[in-house]
Order: structure tokens, then C-alpha cells, then sequence
């Protein structure tokens, strides 16, 4: 089985059987970054470009090491660096990498929906690695790995999402695929921060914190994104941390096996203690490296050939 599109844009347009072929390739993936030698030969000749017109650290790492350990050619373009500087529009960018070879071109770019215009303007592979408040498809993909990983299944769980949902592309992007993948997903936050249209998403939305967290398998943290507000939309981060920070106390209100998960960059002491981000219920160090097997297997389904590794 093979992915429908050649790219990978978000997990709206993702099928269940799509987003299960993913996860069950990023099996096969894991194994291969817990050998000694991390080095398969799969994608050699084949060129990834990473093109990141925001700060990274885990995503565009990650699908770098990807690339490389299934052989790939790889380039990061910085575009503090680059020709966007001089005022070079995305689609010659993105045209002027094409020309060179590029096989698939991973952007993360501040505006909702410009990876859509790359796949309208590049005949090669597009993965979005994060657009403006759109989605963060392979975040999202990642999490629910490391949730069937630990759970040992996705359907029927119960899932709070907790802080910044509006602004929040991972949280999009969870909310489609755990909806499709069968999960009771709840979302919670200050209600300037949630969607209005939550129910069109399938999912339960409460300013009650503690009402999310009650009898929840997987709580799942987000970053206040402090970059994005406009402001006025929370009185202080001091007061948000009160009203909404998970601590020990609110986590206690989950089930007792329950799963704390954050994407990462967390602020520590803002939307979750310390004590719980270090503790055994914390699959935040887990998530970074099953980033790179899911990442592996979207590159491998993408350009590899799409049959079982
Ligand atoms: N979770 C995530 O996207 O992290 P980075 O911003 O470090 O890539």
C-alpha cells in the first residue's frame, strides 16, 4: 500500500488506513535508529531539502536524521542566510530548488496554507513541517505513535488537549487524526484560546480544566504560544499558569496509567510543572525520538516505494 498523494500537507487529507500505514512503518523505522550503525541504504541518490522560514530545533533535526539514515542527500536552508533575505519570493525558491534536484522539499513556513501553494507550484514531494495555525502533520503523526506505542491502541481512549488550541497547528493536526483513529478527544484552555467551532471538529471544548482532565488515558500539553498572541487573549502568563498549568495536583485527576505528552519547546512552569515533565508518566523524551522513526517512514512511503521495509 502506498500514500494517495505525494505529499504530505496535513491529516485532514489523510485517510485512517493512510495515517495507520504511517504508524505501522515507523515500527520498522524505530528498529533501525536502536542499531549501533543507524545506516540503511534506502534513499540513497535520492536529495531532501529542509526549508524553514521559522525556528526548529526537533522537526527540522529530526527529518534531517531521517534522511540520513536511510542513506538520503540532505540540505538545510536557513533562510536568514539565503536569498529570501534579498526579497526572492517562495515560489522562486522553492522553483530554484526544484531545478537542482530536490526529490521532496519540507517546509515550515509562518503563513496557513503556503505548503499548499508549494505543492501547487513544485512538481517534486512537499511535507509540511509546520504552516502558521494550519497543521503539523507529522507532529501529529508522531503522537499518535508514541499514544498506540504506550496504550497499545488509540481507539476508545479518552485525550485532553490542553492550552493555546487556537493558535496551535499540532493541536489541528491531533484533533484530526485522533478523531479519525476513533479516540474521545476533549480540548480545554481559556476560552478566548479554544475554537469556536470545536464540534465541527468532532471534539468537546471546556474552559474547566480539571473537568478535561478527569478519567483522561493521554493529556496532551501544548506550548503557549507567546510569538502568536495578539494580545489581550489571557490576562498574564503568570495567571494562565494558575488557571491552566498542569501540575501534580490536575494530573492527578487523570487515570492513574495516564500518558502526559508536550511537543516541544516546553516553558517549563507555564503550561506544566517541572515535576510533572520529568515524571514517569512523561513520554516527552519518547516523542523526540519516535519524531525521527515517523519521519523516517513519511520519507520512506513518499520516495522509498512504499512496500513493508
Ligand atoms: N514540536 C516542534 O515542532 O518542535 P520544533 O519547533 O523544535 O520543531
Amino acid at each position: 500500500m502506498r500514500l494517495k498523494s505525494k505529499h504530505v500537507l496535513g491529516l485532514r487529507e489523510m485517510e485512517a488506513e493512510e495515517i495507520n500505514l504511517v504508524l505501522d512503518t515507523a515500527d520498522s523505522m524505530k528498529e533501525i535508529i536502536g542499531r549501533e550503525i543507524k545506516k540503511v541504504p534506502t534513499l540513497r541518490g535520492r536529495t531532501l531539502v529542509t526549508l524553514f522560514y521559522e525556528p526548529s530545533t526537533r522537526t527540522r533535526t529530526s527529518f534531517e536524521l531521517a534522511g540520513k539514515y536511510m542513506s538520503a542527500d540532505t540540505v538545510n536552508i536557513a533562510t536568514t542566510t539565503s536569498a529570501v533575505v534579498k526579497g526572492e519570493t517562495l515560489k522562486d525558491t522553492a522553483r530554484t530548488l526544484e531545478m537542482m534536484g530536490t526529490d521532496v522539499l519540507v517546509m515550515r513556513h509562518p503563513i496557513s496554507g503556503s505548503c499548499h501553494l508549494l505543492a501547487r507550484t513544485v512538481s517534486c514531494s512537499v511535507i509540511n513541517a509546520g504552516d502558521g495555525m494550519h497543521e503539523h502533520p507529522s507532529q501529529g503523526l508522531l503522537d499518535l505513535y508514541t499514544i498506540r506505542q504506550k496504550k497499545g491502541k488509540i481507539a476508545g481512549l479518552r485525550v485532553a488537549i490542553v492550552g493555546d488550541i487556537l493558535h496551535s497547528r499540532v493541536a489541528r493536526s491531533n484533533l484530526w487524526g485522533l478523531t479519525k483513529l476513533g479516540a474521545e478527544v476533549v480540548v480545554t484552555g481559556p476560552s478566548t484560546l479554544l475554537p469556536p467551532a470545536a464540534q465541527e471538529l468532532g471534539v468537546r471544548a471546556t474552559s474547566r480544566v480539571e473537568e478535561a482532565l478527569e478519567g483522561a488515558d493521554v493529556v496532551n500539553v501544548l506550548r503557549l504560544q507567546l510569538e502568536r498572541q495578539k494580545g489581550g487573549l489571557f490576562p498574564s502568563i503568570r495567571e494562565y499558569s494558575r488557571m491552566f498549568g498542569v501540575n501534580r495536583e490536575r494530573l492527578a485527576l487523570a487515570k492513574p496509567d495516564v500518558l502526559l505528552m508536550h511537543p516541544g519547546p516546553m516553558n517549563r512552569g507555564v503550561e506544566l510543572s517541572s515535576e510533572v515533565a520529568d515524571s514517569v508518566y512523561s513520554s516527552i523524551n519518547e516523542q523526540v525520538t519516535n519524531g525521527v522513526a515517523v519521519r523516517m517512514a513519511l520519507l520512506y512511503l513518499l520516495l522509498g516505494g512504499g512496500e513493508a521495509a
